[in-house]
């Protein structure tokens, strides 16, 4: 942990304080009061927005999946459970407002989504004043292992397959796009051309873009849609084992179906890796003795 020190905190900012936390307080009475599902979408919901809320970043957030992420949660088809709020809303650890820390967040307190305090902060002394080092920032939460097992929820696997593991029977495999690429997600996820526009892609709307890809590569729209075709079918083969196997309940049940999953999790086949997801889903087929041969 990082010792923080005020000096560099500007001065000004310590004098709004007491303003920023009694608007807080008001807007949280209010959430309080009317329900759980006002304010989420709401961006005056995050105090940030007070002096960041007409710059770029903050109008490309507008057209971020973060900017749902509470609203999805909490209307969604699964069981919402505060501890799910961890990545699905932010905002209350701000170092402007002492309040905040005796907060317990919990579904019917919540009124922020991924919003920019999750990632910023202006106690960091990190570029940008980010919270977490660039490489771990969006990992935290793109993630698998949600530890929200027994919601019936499977959650994307971005991180598991970009970093290459967590698969069964496979050894660690990170995409190549590891190595060449300092700032990592944030490298495709957050590009653009044209700093100061709000863009539609890039930047804080999050969404990558295959343009990006034109960066290092020649040939990779075509390239891609052949290992698309590709993992697709070894998938359905998969599935086919899936679908006749004996016993659900077993070791290599579970191994087959994991993987598989991992592939289907990570943008439907893979896409963040595509050497791990052939080489998972050929770990999954070369158990097809094991699950439907005879018992
Ligand atoms: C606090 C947890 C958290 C962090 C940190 C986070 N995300 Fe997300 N992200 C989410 C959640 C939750 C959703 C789902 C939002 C929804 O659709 O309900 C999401 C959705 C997305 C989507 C798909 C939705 C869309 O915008 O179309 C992308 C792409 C994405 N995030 C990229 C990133 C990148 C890149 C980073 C790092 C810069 C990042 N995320 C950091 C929680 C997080
Ligand atoms: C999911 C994490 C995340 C969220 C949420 C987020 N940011 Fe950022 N922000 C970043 C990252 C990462 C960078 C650095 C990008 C880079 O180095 O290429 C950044 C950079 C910035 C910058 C520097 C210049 C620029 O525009 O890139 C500003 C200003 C900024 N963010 C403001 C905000 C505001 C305001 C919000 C809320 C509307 C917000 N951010 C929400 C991750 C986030
Ligand atoms: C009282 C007004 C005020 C509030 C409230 C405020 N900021 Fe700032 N912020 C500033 C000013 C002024 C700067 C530029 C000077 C500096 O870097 O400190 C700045 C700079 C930043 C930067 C760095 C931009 C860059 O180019 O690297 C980020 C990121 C940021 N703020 C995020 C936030 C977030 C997130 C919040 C809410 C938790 C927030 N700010 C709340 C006034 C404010
Ligand atoms: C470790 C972080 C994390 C935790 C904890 C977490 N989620 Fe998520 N959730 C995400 C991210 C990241 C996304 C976006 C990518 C994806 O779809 O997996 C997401 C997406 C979702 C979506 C899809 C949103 C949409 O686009 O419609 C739902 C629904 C959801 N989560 C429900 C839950 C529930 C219910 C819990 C608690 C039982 C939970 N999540 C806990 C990170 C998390
Ligand atoms: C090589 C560039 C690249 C890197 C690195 C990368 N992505 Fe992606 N990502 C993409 C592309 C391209 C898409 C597909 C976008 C589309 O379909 O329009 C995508 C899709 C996604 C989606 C699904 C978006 C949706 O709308 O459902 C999420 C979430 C995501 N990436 C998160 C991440 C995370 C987290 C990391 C880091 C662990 C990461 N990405 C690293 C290029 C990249
Ligand atoms: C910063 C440069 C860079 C960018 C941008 C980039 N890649 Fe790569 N990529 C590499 C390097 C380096 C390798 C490993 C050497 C190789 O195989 O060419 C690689 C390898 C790959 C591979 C595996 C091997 C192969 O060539 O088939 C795939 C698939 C891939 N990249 C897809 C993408 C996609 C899709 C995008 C855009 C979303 C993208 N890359 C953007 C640098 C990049």
């Amino acid at each position: 942990m990082r010792n923080y020190t005020f000096p560099n905190f500007p001065a000004f900012m310590v004098i709004t304080l007491g303003l920023i936390a009694t608007l807080l307080l008001t807007l949280i009475a209010k959430t309080g009061n009317s329900g759980i599902t006002t304010k989420t979408d709401s961006r005056f919901a995050e105090k940030c927005y007070t002096c960041h809320g007409n710059e770029v970043a903050s109008q490309e957030w507008e057209f971020s999946g973060h900017k749902h992420a509470l609203t999805n949660l909490i209307e969604g088809p699964y069981e919402a459970k505060d501890s799910c709020l961890s990545c699905h809303s932010a905002g209350y650890n701000d170092p402007t407002s002492n309040w905040a820390r005796q907060q317990e967040i919990t579904l019917k307190t919540a009124v922020n989504a991924v919003s920019c305090s999750f990632c910023h902060s202006h106690k960091s002394h990190r570029k940008h004043y980010l919270n977490k080092s660039i490489k771990s920032l969006c990992i935290s939460c793109h993630k698998m292992d949600c530890g929200c097992s027994g919601a019936g929820i499977i959650h994307q696997s971005q991180s598991e397959m970009f970093l290459g593991r967590d698969g069964a029977g496979v050894k660690r495999m990170p995409s190549p796009h590891v190595k060449v690429m300092k700032k990592r997600c944030v490298h495709c996820h957050m590009a653009k051309e044209t700093p100061d526009t709000v863009a539609k892609h890039g930047g804080h709307t999050f969404k990558a873009n295959f343009s990006t890809c034109k960066q290092c590569h020649e040939d990779m729209d075509r390239k891609l849609k052949d290992y698309k075709t590709q993992i697709e079918k070894k998938m359905q083969a998969v599935k086919v084992i899936l679908d006749q196997a004996n016993n659900q309940e077993s070791e290599n049940y579970k191994q087959a179906k994991l993987n598989y999953d991992m592939v289907k999790g990570d943008s439907g086949y893979g896409l963040h890796n595509i050497n791990y997801a052939n080489a998972l889903l050929d770990y999954s087929l070369s158990l097809e003795q094991e699950l439907i041969g005879s018992q």
